[in-house]
């Protein structure tokens, strides 16, 4: 496909991506693809702090709506999707790219992870991609995509992701179910389940560096996938040659996941 076609495979379609900490993050990626092919954008920031680092790469995507999300602060997910409504009237893709987890919960294994750590990792990482389904369905007046960050550490136990094992476990889970409620309204929801990718969420893990070096030798494809793969694999199935699948976790990983 050429750059031309690529630009129109998703042209005219809205996309809200919530996730972009700096140019490394994945849902920079997602961003950047939809982008390319067509798509106009929705991007936010997690707070102040983060608004020099987020906004000017939305001005370089040209995202039509910009604004501050922490999903742990009552009211701001709705005004943003408010802004949504008035500004474009309808919502086609939703990437819901966030994770958090108290370090003293995520670094002590999951035994030593207390209640209300547990509780947070969560809220922000699973129950508020609940939350957004609940808000973006009505504005998929067209059918939809939605798609949620997972990891191969909710099938399989890897070393030192502790608590976050569990919760993309639940986040897989509830995919299936949203996907299944949504399905009747042609909303389409996929768990995406990349590779490891040095990001500022991955520096929280201890021994991340060996993962990495792992995943490359274990993939079938021998390389670390870039978070341009994952957002060219959202992109994709964004599209209506997408159109029959749903509810499943979608491998990003150059192959990695079958080896034993
Ligand atoms: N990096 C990896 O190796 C890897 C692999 C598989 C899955 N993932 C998942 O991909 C997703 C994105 O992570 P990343 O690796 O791009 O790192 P990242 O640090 O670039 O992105 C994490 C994002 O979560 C946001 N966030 C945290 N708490 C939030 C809150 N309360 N409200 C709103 N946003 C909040 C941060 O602002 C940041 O933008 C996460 O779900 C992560 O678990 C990462």
């Amino acid at each position: 496909m050429n750059d031309a076609n690529i630009r129109s495979v998703l042209s005219g379609q809205k996309a809200l991506v919530v996730g972009v900490a700096n140019d490394q993050s994945i849902a920079y990626g997602c961003a950047k693809a939809f982008r390319t092919a067509g798509a106009e954008l929705a991007i936010t920031w997690l707070n102040n702090r983060a608004r020099p680092f987020v906004e000017p790469l939305a001005q370089e995507l040209g995202a039509m709506i910009t604004g501050p999300l922490d999903v742990a602060v009552p009211g701001q997910l709705e005004a943003i999707f408010d802004r949504i409504r008035t500004g474009w009237g309808k919502l086609d893709i939703l990437v819901h790219s966030i994770a958090f987890a108290p370090k003293e919960d995520l670094q002590g294994g999951l035994l030593n992870c207390s209640a209300e750590g547990f509780a947070k990792a969560m809220d922000i990482s699973c129950h508020s991609f609940v939350r957004m389904a609940k808000l973006a369905a009505p504005l998929m007046t067209d059918g939809g995509s939605m798609f949620a960050m997972s990891y191969y550490g909710a099938n399989r136990v890897v070393p030192n992701y502790n608590v976050m094992g569990p919760v993309k476990a639940a986040l897989e889970a509830a995919c299936r179910y949203l996907a299944y409620e949504l399905g009747p309204q042609g909303i389409r929801v996929h768990a995406v389940s990349p590779g490891p990718l040095k990001t500022r969420a991955a520096s929280g893990l201890k021994d991340f560096e060996l993962l990495l070096n792992e995943a490359a030798q274990k993939a079938p494809l021998g390389e670390l996938i870039d978070i341009m793969d994952v957002g060219f694999t959202c992109a994709y199935l964004a599209t209506s040659f997408a159109r029959r699948l749903t509810g499943g976790t979608v491998f990003v990983d150059g192959g990695a996941n079958i080896i034993a």
